[in-house]
């Protein structure tokens, strides 16, 4: 793993920073492999950098688009990372509808839904279990509990380390998730961390030590490149 930690002055900066970043990776993976996967963060830290990302020119037939975690609600729900992402960035541009892979949440099941979204990882990657696919990209916020994508503290996903998708909790709320080793066989996970709240668990996860079950997003090691991308406001603490 090549880890890379960058503050940035503020939340500006930083979403400039990571445009750049996520373009270089996306031309550098559709150059050796004719192909660039791409999995999105959710929440509200990542919507400037679609915006952003709506506004470049790139051969978007050739960008594969995925999300690492889902609310378990409808796509046209004000809640739905799906819907955020495609407002902000892919309604915006000339990508084929084949090239968008959301998460599924119509069965009315979790479980059902993960199975349903593990068979489509597996059959585009062309890869059967027990191997993990690779992704390009994976981008991912961090919670001010320390949480990323969907795995939250002291909850059953954290886990599971047998299949890529699973089904996550946030205090009785299920959501659909990546799994830590489906994150970690990535080419490239980009961290994207902005506001004084996040200070206090990013101490904790760059500490030497800390529970992993406190703090989930110390189980990202992607056997990769991590990028952490931070505003002064939550990054001041540490050291890089
Ligand atoms: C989600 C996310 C989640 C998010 C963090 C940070 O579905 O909410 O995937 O992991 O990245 O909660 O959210 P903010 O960017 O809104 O602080």
């Amino acid at each position: 793993m090549q880890k890379f930690v960058e503050v940035l002055p503020d939340k500006q900066h930083l979403i400039a920073r990571a445009r750049a970043l996520v373009v270089q990776k996306i031309q550098a993976a559709i150059e050796q492999r004719s192909l660039c996967t791409i999995a999105l963060a959710g929440g509200s830290t990542p919507k400037p950098l679609y915006e952003a990302l709506s506004e470049q020119s790139l051969p978007w037939e050739k960008i594969h688009v995925f999300w690492g975690d889902e609310r378990y609600v409808s796509p046209d729900h004000p809640d739905s990372n799906q819907k955020m992402a495609r407002e902000a960035w892919l309604d915006r541009v000339n990508i084929p509808s084949t090239n968008i892979h959301p998460m599924p949440t119509g069965a009315g099941k979790p479980a059902v839904d993960t199975d349903t979204h593990e068979t489509e990882l597996r059959t585009f990657f062309g890869v059967a279990s027990p191997e993990f696919p690779v992704f390009d990209i994976i981008l991912l916020g961090m919670g001010d509990d320390g949480h990323t994508a969907s795995l939250f503290p002291h909850t059953e996903a954290l886990g599971v380390r047998d299949r890529l998708v699973t089904v996550g909790n946030k205090s009785g709320q299920p959501r659909l998730t990546f799994t830590v080793p489906l994150i970690n066989n990535a080419r490239c996970v980009m961290f994207l961390v902005a506001g004084e709240n996040k200070q206090s668990a990013l101490k904790e996860i760059f500490a030497t030590s800390a529970n992993e079950n406190n703090y989930p997003a110390r189980l990202i090691e992607p056997q990769g490149e991590i990028w952490w991308l931070l505003d002064e406001a939550a990054g001041a603490a540490v050291n890089n």
